[in-house]
């Protein structure tokens, strides 16, 4: 008897879903990256505890007629790549034809759309990969879909969700993400009903950044421009060395605006730091590439949150190089020898209950490491965000502030004389065809491994006083 048979879809897409759907972030994410596809300027996105309950996302875009409304839950059903050679050059956030499909098999989901020339709405309603119910309705030009009860069906992975505070820490997380990708899109963010994150269209990044995080972190952003031509061309803020973090969380790296978790880009990143920031801690980024779509492959996972550059080295030596302008613009310079300017009467390690305890999970989805709900309660008010009038955090009850590391101030930050700046500028490289041969670059997944694997060593390190000593 022939022992392999064909999956039903529904099984199929559950399976998918596993990949697609990591937590409730991810179908924010995947939710809002298709308003953004649609066209729309304005996204509003509620959230009811930690989106388990409830996922609402409402946009302006184009909207789907309603063949297209049912045929977006079916799996590989897109309307944004047609051939093979597509896929050489997407130009869109999504484009596999599967994250409405993954969703719809593990929650209970509504769909309600109108496109313009339409006179009403369509209303789908699909429970666990089940069509439940097609019906007209009353709506805006525009597409709303509310995510209900996500992994009702599936009890395995229901458990694997954390705590409401983690989950809102990473829904935020990926909102804020968004927000600064997208400084002409209007978003709205509420959790429980309340107002987390409420920013109207902005002219640029930086007035973006300023309705987000506020106006203090803003005045330590310098302005990073660079790259080179048939590389990158890379853009964004970098904090100056006085304004630093223990963990990563507060870098923000985009290719071509789609957000990305990327081992290259923070290594270019912190090569451009070396000599200017100690072990251990991190600096805020808000990195954008902009690179020819066929000198990178987004399409290496499901949940899209990774690139593979084609000349990987290339791209982290052009984001150091932008770095190092920037910061030697600024009067900073790579001469300084950090550690040895750590004062010993100053520093003093944080206090192990401060750090985070992670646990780095085996991760597909967006954000890669779980924390604990003291932090996440923390981090929800601590990634950097400041109250600002278009900002108000979600009040916690007895919310415990994460502590940042001690600050540690260089002695000296050299001026660098004029001359000695550094040059940005268009270096001759091989044009794309030419560079065929060149290796590609392979691209390490988890960012948060790393993350955990540093701060942990860092601690260790200077807990140590024979250790402490030998740094000092
Ligand atoms: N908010 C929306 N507004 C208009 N059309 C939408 C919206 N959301 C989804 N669609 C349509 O439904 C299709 C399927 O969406 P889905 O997210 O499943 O796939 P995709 O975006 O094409 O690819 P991916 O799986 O990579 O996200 C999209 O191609 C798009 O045509
Ligand atoms: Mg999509």
């Amino acid at each position: 008897m022939n022992k392999i048979r064909v999956l039903s879809d529904n099984l199929a897409n559950q399976i998918a879903a596993g990949e697609v759907v990591e937590r409730p972030a991810s179908v924010v994410k995947e939710l809002v990256e298709n308003s953004i596809d649609a066209g729309a300027n304005r996204i509003q996105i509620d959230i009811e505890l930690g989106g388990r309950r409830l996922m609402q996302i409402a946009d302006n875009g184009e909207g789907m007629s309603r063949d297209d409304a049912i045929l977006a839950f079916e799996r590989h059903a897109t309307s944004k790549i047609r051939t093979a050679e597509d896929l050489g050059s997407i130009a869109t956030l999504g484009f596999r034809g599967e994250a409405l499909a993954s969703i719809a098999s593990v929650a209970k989901v509504e769909l309600l759309t109108k496109i313009e020339v339409d006179q009403a709405a369509t209303r789908v309603v699909i429970e666990g990969g089940r069509l439940i119910d097609v019906k007209d309705a009353a709506r805006d030009t525009g597409t709303t879909i509310t995510v209900r009860d996500l992994f009702f069906n599936t009890p395995a992975r229901r458990k694997f969700m954390r705590s409401e505070a983690t989950e809102n820490y990473h829904l935020t997380s990926i909102v804020t993400h968004y927000a600064l990708a997208h400084p002409e899109i209007a978003f709205t963010l509420t959790n429980n009903g309340r107002e987390v994150l409420r920013v109207s269209p902005a002219k640029d990044l930086r007035e973006r950044a300023f309705q987000v995080f506020g106006g203090g972190l803003l005045d330590s952003l310098l302005p990073v421009e660079g790259g080179r031509e048939y590389v990158a061309r890379v853009s964004g803020f970098i904090s100056a060395p006085r304004e630093r973090r223990t963990t990563r969380d507060s870098q923000y790296f985009f290719v071509n605006n789609r957000f990305v978790r990327d081992k290259t880009i923070a290594g270019g990143l912190l090569e451009g730091y070396r000599s200017v920031l100690p072990h251990g801690v991190y600096p805020v980024a808000f990195l954008f590439l902009e690179m020819p779509l066929e000198e990178i492959d987004v399409n290496v996972h499901p949940a899209k949150t990774e690139v593979r550059f084609r000349r990987g080295e290339a791209v982290k030596d052009v984001i150091a190089e932008a770095v190092r302008t920037t910061l030697a613009k600024a009067g900073i310079t790579g001469d300084v020898q950090p550690e040895r300017f750590i004062p010993e009467s100053t520093w003093t390690p944080p206090p192990v209950s401060a750090q985070p305890e992670e646990e780095v999970v085996e991760q597909h989805g967006i954000l890669f490491e779980t924390m604990s709900q003291e932090e996440s309660h923390a981090a929800v008010a601590g990634i950097g965000m400041q109250p600002e009038p278009n900002l108000r955090l979600i009040p916690e009850p007895n919310e415990a502030r994460f502590d940042t590391a001690p600050t540690i101030d260089f002695v000296d930050e050299i001026a660098v004389p004029e001359e000695r700046l550094t040059v940005s500028g268009y270096a001759e490289l091989p044009p794309v065809d030419s560079a065929a041969k060149l290796p590609k670059s392979v691209e390490v997944v988890d960012v948060a491994s790393s993350k955990y694997n540093l701060s942990a060593s860092f601690t260790t390190v200077l807990s140590s006083p024979s250790m402490t000593k030998a740094f000092c």
